[in-house]
Protein backbone atom coordinates (compact mmCIF):
# COMPACT_ATOMS: atom_id res chain seq x y z
CA UNK A 1 0.00 0.00 0.00
CA UNK A 2 2.91 2.13 0.98
CA UNK A 3 4.67 1.79 -2.19
CA UNK A 4 1.44 2.37 -4.35
CA UNK A 5 1.07 5.73 -2.47
CA UNK A 6 4.77 5.98 -3.59
CA UNK A 7 4.05 5.84 -6.89
CA UNK A 8 0.93 7.51 -7.45
CA UNK A 9 2.36 10.80 -5.53
CA UNK A 10 6.02 10.61 -7.71
CA UNK A 11 3.55 10.42 -10.60
CA UNK A 12 1.39 13.25 -10.05
CA UNK A 13 4.95 15.31 -9.68
CA UNK A 14 5.89 14.35 -13.01
CA UNK A 15 2.74 15.65 -14.79
CA UNK A 16 2.72 18.97 -12.72
CA UNK A 17 6.29 19.27 -13.47
CA UNK A 18 5.42 18.45 -17.34
CA UNK A 19 2.92 21.08 -17.46
CA UNK A 20 3.89 24.87 -16.97
CA UNK A 21 1.40 26.69 -14.87
CA UNK A 22 -1.28 28.54 -16.72
CA UNK A 23 -0.61 27.03 -20.28
CA UNK A 24 -3.92 25.67 -21.74
CA UNK A 25 -3.70 21.81 -21.71
CA UNK A 26 -2.46 20.37 -25.19
CA UNK A 27 -3.50 16.99 -25.82
CA UNK A 28 -0.71 14.38 -25.85
CA UNK A 29 -0.43 11.29 -27.58
CA UNK A 30 -0.36 8.85 -24.66
CA UNK A 31 -3.81 10.36 -22.81
CA UNK A 32 -5.50 11.77 -25.55
CA UNK A 33 -5.13 10.63 -29.33
CA UNK A 34 -4.09 7.43 -28.65
CA UNK A 35 -7.14 6.40 -27.55
CA UNK A 36 -8.91 7.53 -30.50
CA UNK A 37 -6.21 5.62 -32.85
CA UNK A 38 -6.88 2.28 -31.50
CA UNK A 39 -10.73 2.90 -31.74
CA UNK A 40 -11.71 4.10 -34.66
CA UNK A 41 -8.32 3.44 -37.08
CA UNK A 42 -6.12 0.75 -35.85
CA UNK A 43 -8.48 -2.33 -37.09
CA UNK A 44 -7.48 -1.02 -40.44
CA UNK A 45 -4.08 0.76 -39.38
CA UNK A 46 -1.81 -2.11 -38.18
CA UNK A 47 0.84 -4.77 -38.92
CA UNK A 48 -0.74 -7.11 -41.95
CA UNK A 49 -3.73 -5.73 -42.39
CA UNK A 50 -5.27 -2.82 -45.47
CA UNK A 51 -3.70 -0.21 -44.79
CA UNK A 52 -0.81 1.66 -46.15
CA UNK A 53 1.15 2.06 -42.75
CA UNK A 54 0.65 1.05 -38.92
CA UNK A 55 -0.88 3.60 -36.71
CA UNK A 56 -0.43 1.98 -33.32
CA UNK A 57 2.67 3.03 -31.36
CA UNK A 58 4.59 6.70 -30.93
CA UNK A 59 6.98 6.24 -32.94
CA UNK A 60 4.56 5.30 -36.07
CA UNK A 61 2.53 7.87 -35.49
CA UNK A 62 4.24 10.51 -35.51
CA UNK A 63 5.95 10.95 -38.32
CA UNK A 64 2.21 10.94 -39.98
CA UNK A 65 0.81 13.42 -37.58
CA UNK A 66 0.18 16.19 -40.57
CA UNK A 67 -1.13 13.51 -42.79
CA UNK A 68 -3.70 12.41 -40.04
CA UNK A 69 -4.77 16.43 -39.75
CA UNK A 70 -5.30 16.88 -42.92
CA UNK A 71 -7.40 13.02 -43.30
CA UNK A 72 -9.64 13.98 -40.38
CA UNK A 73 -10.24 17.49 -40.90
CA UNK A 74 -11.49 16.41 -44.90
CA UNK A 75 -13.39 13.35 -43.33
CA UNK A 76 -11.49 11.21 -45.65
CA UNK A 77 -9.99 8.96 -42.27
CA UNK A 78 -11.75 6.99 -41.44
CA UNK A 79 -13.09 5.73 -45.08
CA UNK A 80 -16.71 6.01 -44.87
CA UNK A 81 -18.89 6.56 -48.04
CA UNK A 82 -22.70 7.35 -46.94
CA UNK A 83 -24.15 11.24 -46.31
CA UNK A 84 -25.53 11.87 -43.03
CA UNK A 85 -29.22 11.82 -42.76
CA UNK A 86 -31.12 8.23 -44.30
CA UNK A 87 -31.56 5.71 -42.05
CA UNK A 88 -29.53 4.97 -38.99
CA UNK A 89 -26.96 2.67 -39.93
CA UNK A 90 -24.97 0.51 -37.26
CA UNK A 91 -22.11 -0.07 -39.10
CA UNK A 92 -21.07 3.25 -39.99
CA UNK A 93 -17.62 5.22 -39.52
CA UNK A 94 -16.86 7.98 -38.33
CA UNK A 95 -15.18 10.80 -35.53
CA UNK A 96 -16.96 12.91 -33.67
CA UNK A 97 -16.23 16.60 -33.80
CA UNK A 98 -14.24 16.39 -30.62
CA UNK A 99 -12.37 14.04 -31.82
CA UNK A 100 -11.28 16.12 -34.62
CA UNK A 101 -10.78 18.68 -32.50
CA UNK A 102 -8.50 16.69 -30.39
CA UNK A 103 -6.28 15.32 -33.18
CA UNK A 104 -6.37 19.15 -34.70
CA UNK A 105 -4.73 20.56 -31.19
CA UNK A 106 -2.57 17.67 -30.55
CA UNK A 107 -0.92 18.13 -34.07
CA UNK A 108 -1.07 21.95 -34.07
CA UNK A 109 0.57 21.52 -30.47
CA UNK A 110 3.71 20.08 -31.41
CA UNK A 111 2.01 16.64 -31.25
CA UNK A 112 3.86 15.45 -27.86
CA UNK A 113 4.13 12.06 -26.48
CA UNK A 114 3.16 13.38 -22.83
CA UNK A 115 2.89 10.95 -20.31
CA UNK A 116 4.09 7.79 -21.06
CA UNK A 117 2.24 5.92 -18.41
CA UNK A 118 -0.82 7.05 -19.92
CA UNK A 119 -0.70 4.88 -22.93
CA UNK A 120 -3.62 3.00 -23.07
CA UNK A 121 -2.78 -0.96 -23.59
CA UNK A 122 -2.64 -2.06 -27.49
CA UNK A 123 -5.39 -3.18 -29.00
CA UNK A 124 -5.87 -6.99 -30.06
CA UNK A 125 -7.11 -7.94 -33.01
CA UNK A 126 -8.57 -11.54 -33.13
CA UNK A 127 -7.49 -12.07 -36.73
CA UNK A 128 -7.86 -15.44 -37.48
CA UNK A 129 -10.28 -16.58 -35.07
CA UNK A 130 -14.05 -17.32 -35.48
CA UNK A 131 -16.18 -13.88 -34.48
CA UNK A 132 -19.39 -15.33 -33.31
CA UNK A 133 -19.91 -13.06 -30.46
CA UNK A 134 -20.99 -16.51 -28.06
CA UNK A 135 -17.43 -18.19 -29.28
CA UNK A 136 -18.46 -21.00 -29.89
CA UNK A 137 -16.95 -22.37 -32.97
CA UNK A 138 -19.08 -22.47 -36.46
CA UNK A 139 -21.58 -25.63 -36.82
CA UNK A 140 -19.95 -26.34 -40.39
CA UNK A 141 -16.47 -24.81 -42.27
CA UNK A 142 -16.30 -24.93 -45.61
CA UNK A 143 -13.28 -24.40 -47.15
CA UNK A 144 -11.76 -22.72 -50.39
CA UNK A 145 -11.42 -26.07 -52.97
CA UNK A 146 -7.96 -25.23 -53.15
CA UNK A 147 -5.41 -23.19 -51.62
CA UNK A 148 -4.13 -19.97 -53.79
CA UNK A 149 -0.80 -19.21 -54.49
CA UNK A 150 -0.25 -15.40 -54.87
CA UNK A 151 2.82 -14.23 -56.63
CA UNK A 152 5.07 -11.17 -55.23
CA UNK A 153 4.38 -8.92 -57.26
CA UNK A 154 1.82 -7.53 -59.99
CA UNK A 155 -2.02 -6.75 -60.52
CA UNK A 156 -3.64 -10.03 -59.82
CA UNK A 157 -7.01 -10.69 -61.84
CA UNK A 158 -10.09 -12.02 -59.96
CA UNK A 159 -10.04 -15.49 -60.04
CA UNK A 160 -13.25 -18.01 -59.70
CA UNK A 161 -13.49 -21.39 -58.68
CA UNK A 162 -16.60 -23.24 -57.60
CA UNK A 163 -16.88 -26.14 -54.90
CA UNK A 164 -19.87 -28.46 -54.25
CA UNK A 165 -22.11 -27.65 -51.48
CA UNK A 166 -21.56 -30.32 -49.49
CA UNK A 167 -25.06 -31.28 -47.73
CA UNK A 168 -27.44 -33.84 -48.25
CA UNK A 169 -30.23 -30.88 -47.17
CA UNK A 170 -30.34 -27.36 -46.61
CA UNK A 171 -28.92 -25.31 -43.96
CA UNK A 172 -29.83 -22.46 -42.28
CA UNK A 173 -27.34 -20.16 -41.12
CA UNK A 174 -28.40 -17.99 -38.20
CA UNK A 175 -24.55 -16.50 -38.51
CA UNK A 176 -22.23 -17.06 -41.09
CA UNK A 177 -18.06 -16.04 -41.52
CA UNK A 178 -16.03 -15.70 -44.26
CA UNK A 179 -12.33 -16.14 -42.81
CA UNK A 180 -9.09 -15.80 -44.86
CA UNK A 181 -5.92 -17.70 -43.57
CA UNK A 182 -3.80 -14.41 -45.06
CA UNK A 183 -5.14 -11.26 -44.57
CA UNK A 184 -2.79 -9.15 -45.93
CA UNK A 185 -3.44 -10.20 -49.42
CA UNK A 186 -7.28 -9.89 -49.33
CA UNK A 187 -8.50 -6.98 -51.29
CA UNK A 188 -12.16 -8.81 -51.06
CA UNK A 189 -13.10 -11.97 -51.66
CA UNK A 190 -17.11 -12.90 -52.23
CA UNK A 191 -19.05 -16.21 -52.22
CA UNK A 192 -22.25 -16.51 -54.41
CA UNK A 193 -24.52 -19.88 -54.25
CA UNK A 194 -25.12 -20.94 -57.76
CA UNK A 195 -26.44 -23.64 -60.30
CA UNK A 196 -23.89 -25.78 -62.48
CA UNK A 197 -25.23 -27.85 -65.59
CA UNK A 198 -25.93 -31.35 -65.36
CA UNK A 199 -22.77 -33.44 -65.27
CA UNK A 200 -20.42 -30.82 -64.23
CA UNK A 201 -17.00 -32.28 -62.80
CA UNK A 202 -15.22 -30.20 -60.51
CA UNK A 203 -11.60 -30.04 -59.79
CA UNK A 204 -9.15 -28.25 -57.95
CA UNK A 205 -12.41 -25.61 -58.15
CA UNK A 206 -12.33 -25.85 -61.85
CA UNK A 207 -15.71 -26.57 -63.63
CA UNK A 208 -15.57 -28.90 -66.39
CA UNK A 209 -18.09 -30.50 -68.77
CA UNK A 210 -19.09 -33.93 -68.79
CA UNK A 211 -16.45 -34.66 -71.79
CA UNK A 212 -13.20 -32.89 -70.00
CA UNK A 213 -13.99 -29.57 -71.95
CA UNK A 214 -13.77 -26.53 -69.30
CA UNK A 215 -17.24 -24.73 -68.83
CA UNK A 216 -17.79 -21.32 -70.36
CA UNK A 217 -19.13 -18.58 -68.76
CA UNK A 218 -22.26 -18.79 -70.64
CA UNK A 219 -22.88 -22.62 -70.07
CA UNK A 220 -22.40 -21.37 -66.68
CA UNK A 221 -25.10 -18.60 -66.78
CA UNK A 222 -27.37 -20.63 -69.03
CA UNK A 223 -27.94 -23.27 -66.12
CA UNK A 224 -28.45 -20.57 -63.85
CA UNK A 225 -31.45 -20.45 -66.02
CA UNK A 226 -34.52 -18.41 -65.47
CA UNK A 227 -34.30 -17.80 -61.64
CA UNK A 228 -34.54 -14.09 -62.12
CA UNK A 229 -31.92 -11.80 -60.72
CA UNK A 230 -28.96 -9.31 -61.52
CA UNK A 231 -26.17 -12.22 -61.39
CA UNK A 232 -28.71 -14.41 -63.50
CA UNK A 233 -29.72 -16.54 -60.71
CA UNK A 234 -26.67 -16.26 -58.35
CA UNK A 235 -27.48 -15.33 -54.83
CA UNK A 236 -24.72 -13.62 -52.53
CA UNK A 237 -23.73 -15.91 -49.88
CA UNK A 238 -21.18 -14.37 -48.17
CA UNK A 239 -18.11 -11.78 -48.58
CA UNK A 240 -15.18 -10.21 -47.06
CA UNK A 241 -13.91 -6.95 -47.32
CA UNK A 242 -11.69 -5.36 -44.97
CA UNK A 243 -14.22 -4.64 -41.53
CA UNK A 244 -16.98 -6.86 -43.34
CA UNK A 245 -16.76 -10.69 -42.97
CA UNK A 246 -18.88 -11.84 -40.57
CA UNK A 247 -22.77 -11.96 -40.26
CA UNK A 248 -25.36 -12.69 -37.69
CA UNK A 249 -29.19 -12.27 -38.25
CA UNK A 250 -31.74 -11.77 -35.47
CA UNK A 251 -33.40 -14.73 -33.98
CA UNK A 252 -35.42 -16.52 -36.23
CA UNK A 253 -33.90 -15.00 -39.28
CA UNK A 254 -31.22 -17.61 -41.24
CA UNK A 255 -29.40 -17.38 -44.67
CA UNK A 256 -30.28 -20.83 -46.55
CA UNK A 257 -27.06 -22.56 -47.92
CA UNK A 258 -29.28 -24.95 -50.15
CA UNK A 259 -28.07 -28.32 -50.71
CA UNK A 260 -27.27 -29.83 -54.57
CA UNK A 261 -25.75 -26.49 -55.72
CA UNK A 262 -22.41 -25.11 -55.94
CA UNK A 263 -20.11 -22.59 -54.39
CA UNK A 264 -19.24 -19.48 -56.83
CA UNK A 265 -15.86 -17.82 -55.16
CA UNK A 266 -14.85 -14.72 -56.70
CA UNK A 267 -11.59 -13.95 -55.29
CA UNK A 268 -9.46 -10.74 -55.67
CA UNK A 269 -5.63 -10.24 -54.00
CA UNK A 270 -3.06 -8.05 -53.82
CA UNK A 271 0.04 -8.65 -54.05
CA UNK A 272 2.20 -7.96 -51.11
CA UNK A 273 5.89 -8.15 -52.18
CA UNK A 274 6.39 -11.68 -50.97
CA UNK A 275 4.80 -14.93 -52.43
CA UNK A 276 1.85 -15.90 -50.04
CA UNK A 277 -0.69 -18.17 -49.82
CA UNK A 278 -4.10 -17.88 -48.27
CA UNK A 279 -6.89 -20.82 -48.34
CA UNK A 280 -10.35 -18.95 -46.86
CA UNK A 281 -13.11 -20.34 -45.19
CA UNK A 282 -16.84 -19.52 -44.61
CA UNK A 283 -17.91 -20.70 -41.03
CA UNK A 284 -21.41 -21.55 -40.79
CA UNK A 285 -23.70 -21.08 -37.08
CA UNK A 286 -27.05 -22.68 -37.45
CA UNK A 287 -30.02 -21.27 -35.28
CA UNK A 288 -30.95 -21.87 -31.58
CA UNK A 289 -34.44 -20.59 -32.35
CA UNK A 290 -36.80 -22.35 -34.79
CA UNK A 291 -35.82 -20.59 -37.92
CA UNK A 292 -39.07 -18.54 -39.49
CA UNK A 293 -37.72 -16.43 -42.12
CA UNK A 294 -35.52 -16.79 -44.64
CA UNK A 295 -32.47 -13.70 -44.96
CA UNK A 296 -32.94 -12.57 -48.45
CA UNK A 297 -30.62 -10.59 -51.11
CA UNK A 298 -31.65 -9.40 -54.14
CA UNK A 299 -31.11 -6.42 -56.34
CA UNK A 300 -33.82 -3.41 -56.59
CA UNK A 301 -34.97 -4.07 -60.18
CA UNK A 302 -35.07 -7.31 -60.29
CA UNK A 303 -38.13 -9.45 -58.50
CA UNK A 304 -38.50 -9.85 -54.60
CA UNK A 305 -39.50 -13.43 -54.64
CA UNK A 306 -42.13 -15.53 -52.76
CA UNK A 307 -41.89 -17.31 -55.76
CA UNK A 308 -38.05 -16.81 -57.26
CA UNK A 309 -39.75 -17.57 -60.31
CA UNK A 310 -41.57 -14.62 -60.96
CA UNK A 311 -40.78 -12.49 -63.17
CA UNK A 312 -41.34 -9.01 -62.98
CA UNK A 313 -40.11 -6.35 -65.24
CA UNK A 314 -36.89 -4.46 -65.32
CA UNK A 315 -38.08 -0.89 -64.94
CA UNK A 316 -34.92 1.67 -65.99
CA UNK A 317 -35.23 5.03 -66.53
CA UNK A 318 -38.66 4.46 -66.62
CA UNK A 319 -38.59 1.76 -69.11
CA UNK A 320 -39.17 -1.28 -69.41
CA UNK A 321 -35.88 -3.30 -70.75
CA UNK A 322 -34.71 -6.62 -70.80
CA UNK A 323 -32.94 -7.80 -68.28
CA UNK A 324 -28.32 -7.22 -68.80
CA UNK A 325 -28.71 -4.57 -71.12
CA UNK A 326 -27.80 -2.52 -68.54
CA UNK A 327 -25.80 -0.23 -67.78
CA UNK A 328 -24.66 0.91 -71.37
CA UNK A 329 -22.57 4.02 -70.51
CA UNK A 330 -21.93 6.43 -73.48
CA UNK A 331 -17.72 7.26 -74.16
CA UNK A 332 -16.97 10.69 -72.27
CA UNK A 333 -20.05 10.49 -70.31
CA UNK A 334 -19.73 12.82 -67.43
CA UNK A 335 -22.77 11.86 -65.16
CA UNK A 336 -24.64 9.28 -66.49
CA UNK A 337 -27.34 8.23 -65.18
CA UNK A 338 -29.90 5.42 -64.58
CA UNK A 339 -32.78 4.22 -61.90
CA UNK A 340 -34.42 0.99 -61.08
CA UNK A 341 -37.26 0.31 -59.09
CA UNK A 342 -38.92 -2.82 -57.64
CA UNK A 343 -42.56 -2.58 -55.87
CA UNK A 344 -42.96 -4.05 -53.15
CA UNK A 345 -46.27 -6.39 -53.23
CA UNK A 346 -46.03 -7.98 -49.87
CA UNK A 347 -45.13 -6.81 -46.21
CA UNK A 348 -41.11 -7.22 -45.98
CA UNK A 349 -38.81 -6.44 -43.54
CA UNK A 350 -35.51 -4.75 -44.84
CA UNK A 351 -31.84 -5.06 -43.13
CA UNK A 352 -29.04 -3.72 -45.65
CA UNK A 353 -28.03 -1.81 -48.24
CA UNK A 354 -25.17 -2.94 -50.38
CA UNK A 355 -24.68 -0.76 -53.58
CA UNK A 356 -22.31 -1.95 -55.92
CA UNK A 357 -20.56 -0.45 -59.12
CA UNK A 358 -17.27 -0.94 -60.92
CA UNK A 359 -14.59 1.85 -61.55
CA UNK A 360 -17.05 4.13 -63.59
CA UNK A 361 -19.21 4.16 -60.42
CA UNK A 362 -20.19 7.48 -59.14
CA UNK A 363 -23.11 8.22 -57.03
CA UNK A 364 -26.11 5.49 -55.54
CA UNK A 365 -29.30 6.48 -53.65
CA UNK A 366 -31.87 4.37 -52.48
CA UNK A 367 -35.37 5.69 -51.63
CA UNK A 368 -38.85 4.22 -50.83
CA UNK A 369 -41.90 5.49 -51.51
CA UNK A 370 -44.22 4.60 -48.88
CA UNK A 371 -48.38 3.82 -50.01
CA UNK A 372 -48.95 7.15 -48.81
CA UNK A 373 -47.16 8.60 -51.43
CA UNK A 374 -44.42 9.72 -48.30
CA UNK A 375 -40.60 9.68 -50.27
CA UNK A 376 -37.75 9.07 -48.14
CA UNK A 377 -34.18 8.69 -48.77
CA UNK A 378 -32.85 5.93 -46.56
CA UNK A 379 -29.13 5.50 -47.87
CA UNK A 380 -27.11 8.24 -49.89
CA UNK A 381 -23.62 7.62 -51.00
CA UNK A 382 -22.37 10.75 -52.87
CA UNK A 383 -19.25 9.06 -53.71
CA UNK A 384 -18.97 5.90 -54.70
CA UNK A 385 -16.27 4.48 -54.49
CA UNK A 386 -15.15 0.74 -55.90
CA UNK A 387 -12.29 -0.69 -53.65
CA UNK A 388 -15.44 -0.39 -50.47
CA UNK A 389 -17.71 -2.88 -50.68
CA UNK A 390 -19.77 -1.56 -48.04
CA UNK A 391 -22.93 -3.08 -46.91
CA UNK A 392 -25.18 -1.01 -44.59
CA UNK A 393 -26.87 -2.62 -41.95
CA UNK A 394 -29.69 -0.50 -40.66
CA UNK A 395 -29.65 -0.45 -36.41
CA UNK A 396 -33.20 -1.37 -36.71
CA UNK A 397 -35.10 -3.67 -39.51
CA UNK A 398 -37.51 -1.67 -41.45
CA UNK A 399 -41.02 -3.29 -42.02
CA UNK A 400 -41.75 -2.22 -45.30
CA UNK A 401 -45.78 -2.65 -46.34
CA UNK A 402 -46.99 -3.75 -49.65
CA UNK A 403 -47.39 -0.70 -52.05
CA UNK A 404 -44.63 0.42 -51.35
CA UNK A 405 -41.68 1.56 -54.05
CA UNK A 406 -38.10 0.62 -53.57
CA UNK A 407 -35.88 3.08 -55.82
CA UNK A 408 -32.02 2.57 -56.72
CA UNK A 409 -30.70 5.89 -58.71
CA UNK A 410 -26.88 6.02 -59.77
CA UNK A 411 -24.78 8.11 -62.02
CA UNK A 412 -21.70 6.98 -63.72
CA UNK A 413 -18.60 9.07 -64.84
CA UNK A 414 -16.93 7.50 -68.12
CA UNK A 415 -14.93 10.68 -68.87
CA UNK A 416 -11.15 11.23 -68.29
CA UNK A 417 -11.48 13.13 -65.20
CA UNK A 418 -12.35 10.07 -63.43
CA UNK A 419 -9.22 8.38 -62.19
CA UNK A 420 -10.25 5.34 -62.36
CA UNK A 421 -11.74 4.76 -65.33
CA UNK A 422 -9.79 2.88 -67.57
CA UNK A 423 -11.05 3.63 -71.17
CA UNK A 424 -13.36 6.91 -71.42
CA UNK A 425 -13.19 6.53 -75.27
CA UNK A 426 -15.46 2.88 -74.88
CA UNK A 427 -19.16 2.53 -74.54
CA UNK A 428 -19.44 0.33 -71.75
CA UNK A 429 -21.62 -2.52 -71.03
CA UNK A 430 -22.58 -5.15 -68.34
CA UNK A 431 -19.95 -7.27 -67.22
CA UNK A 432 -18.27 -8.60 -64.64
CA UNK A 433 -14.68 -7.54 -64.87
CA UNK A 434 -14.00 -4.13 -63.32
CA UNK A 435 -13.40 -2.36 -66.49
CA UNK A 436 -17.14 -3.69 -67.42
CA UNK A 437 -20.03 -1.69 -65.01
CA UNK A 438 -22.45 -3.13 -63.21
CA UNK A 439 -25.69 -1.54 -61.84
CA UNK A 440 -26.86 -3.41 -58.20
CA UNK A 441 -28.69 -2.06 -55.19
CA UNK A 442 -28.54 -5.17 -53.21
CA UNK A 443 -30.29 -4.99 -50.42
CA UNK A 444 -31.78 -7.78 -47.81
CA UNK A 445 -34.68 -8.88 -46.43
CA UNK A 446 -36.96 -10.68 -45.06
CA UNK A 447 -41.15 -12.12 -46.43
CA UNK A 448 -43.22 -11.17 -43.15
CA UNK A 449 -45.78 -13.83 -43.97
CA UNK A 450 -42.87 -16.42 -43.98
CA UNK A 451 -42.84 -19.16 -41.63
CA UNK A 452 -40.45 -21.63 -42.14
CA UNK A 453 -41.06 -23.15 -39.04
CA UNK A 454 -44.27 -24.59 -39.60
CA UNK A 455 -45.09 -27.37 -42.92
CA UNK A 456 -45.25 -26.04 -46.17
CA UNK A 457 -48.70 -25.61 -47.44
CA UNK A 458 -49.28 -26.61 -50.94
C1 LIG B 1 -11.51 0.66 -42.80
C2 LIG B 1 -10.09 0.82 -42.87
C3 LIG B 1 -9.46 2.12 -42.42
C4 LIG B 1 -9.73 2.83 -41.28
C5 LIG B 1 -10.72 2.50 -40.18
C6 LIG B 1 -8.86 3.97 -41.33
N1 LIG B 1 -8.10 3.97 -42.45
FE1 LIG B 1 -6.69 5.34 -42.99
N2 LIG B 1 -6.39 4.35 -44.73
C7 LIG B 1 -6.96 3.17 -45.09
C8 LIG B 1 -6.50 2.79 -46.40
C9 LIG B 1 -6.89 1.53 -47.16
C10 LIG B 1 -5.64 3.80 -46.84
C11 LIG B 1 -4.89 3.90 -48.17
C12 LIG B 1 -5.80 4.10 -49.33
C13 LIG B 1 -6.67 5.29 -49.21
O1 LIG B 1 -6.14 6.40 -49.04
O2 LIG B 1 -7.90 5.13 -49.30
C14 LIG B 1 -5.60 4.78 -45.76
C15 LIG B 1 -4.86 5.96 -45.82
C16 LIG B 1 -4.68 6.82 -44.75
C17 LIG B 1 -3.82 7.96 -44.75
C18 LIG B 1 -2.99 8.46 -45.94
C19 LIG B 1 -1.73 7.69 -46.08
C20 LIG B 1 -0.92 8.20 -47.23
O3 LIG B 1 -0.23 7.39 -47.85
O4 LIG B 1 -0.95 9.41 -47.50
C21 LIG B 1 -3.90 8.55 -43.52
C22 LIG B 1 -3.15 9.76 -43.01
C23 LIG B 1 -4.84 7.76 -42.75
N3 LIG B 1 -5.29 6.71 -43.52
C24 LIG B 1 -5.20 8.03 -41.45
C25 LIG B 1 -6.24 7.35 -40.79
C26 LIG B 1 -6.72 7.75 -39.48
C27 LIG B 1 -6.15 8.89 -38.64
C28 LIG B 1 -7.75 6.92 -39.20
C29 LIG B 1 -8.64 6.91 -37.96
C30 LIG B 1 -9.20 8.18 -37.57
C31 LIG B 1 -7.89 5.99 -40.29
N4 LIG B 1 -6.96 6.31 -41.24
C32 LIG B 1 -8.83 4.97 -40.35
C33 LIG B 1 -7.85 2.42 -44.33
C34 LIG B 1 -8.42 2.84 -43.15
Amino acid sequence: MQNRLNLIIASLALVAAAAPAGAAEAPTFAADVAPILYEECASCHRPGDIAPMSLLTYREVRPWSRAIKDKVVSREMPPWHAAPGGVPIRNSRGLSQDEIDTIVAWVDGGAPLGDAAKMPPLPTFSDNEWHHPSGRPPDHILPMPVEMEIPAQGELPYITLYSAIPFEEDVFANAIEMLPSNRSVVHHLSVNVTTLPEGTVLVDGQAYDAAGAPLTDEAIRAARGADSNALGGATKLICFVPGRGFEMFHAGVAKRVPAGKALQWSLHYNATGRPEVDRSRIGIWLSDAPVTHEMLSRTIGSPLPTTPDRTLPVIVNGEEVPRREVPVIPPFADDWAITMQTDVSEPITFYAISPHMHLRGKDMRFRLVWPDGRDEVLLDVPRYDFNWQTEFELVDPLHIPAGSRLIVEGHYDNSVRNRYNPAPHREVYWGEQSWDEMFEGWIKYSIDSQDLSKPATE
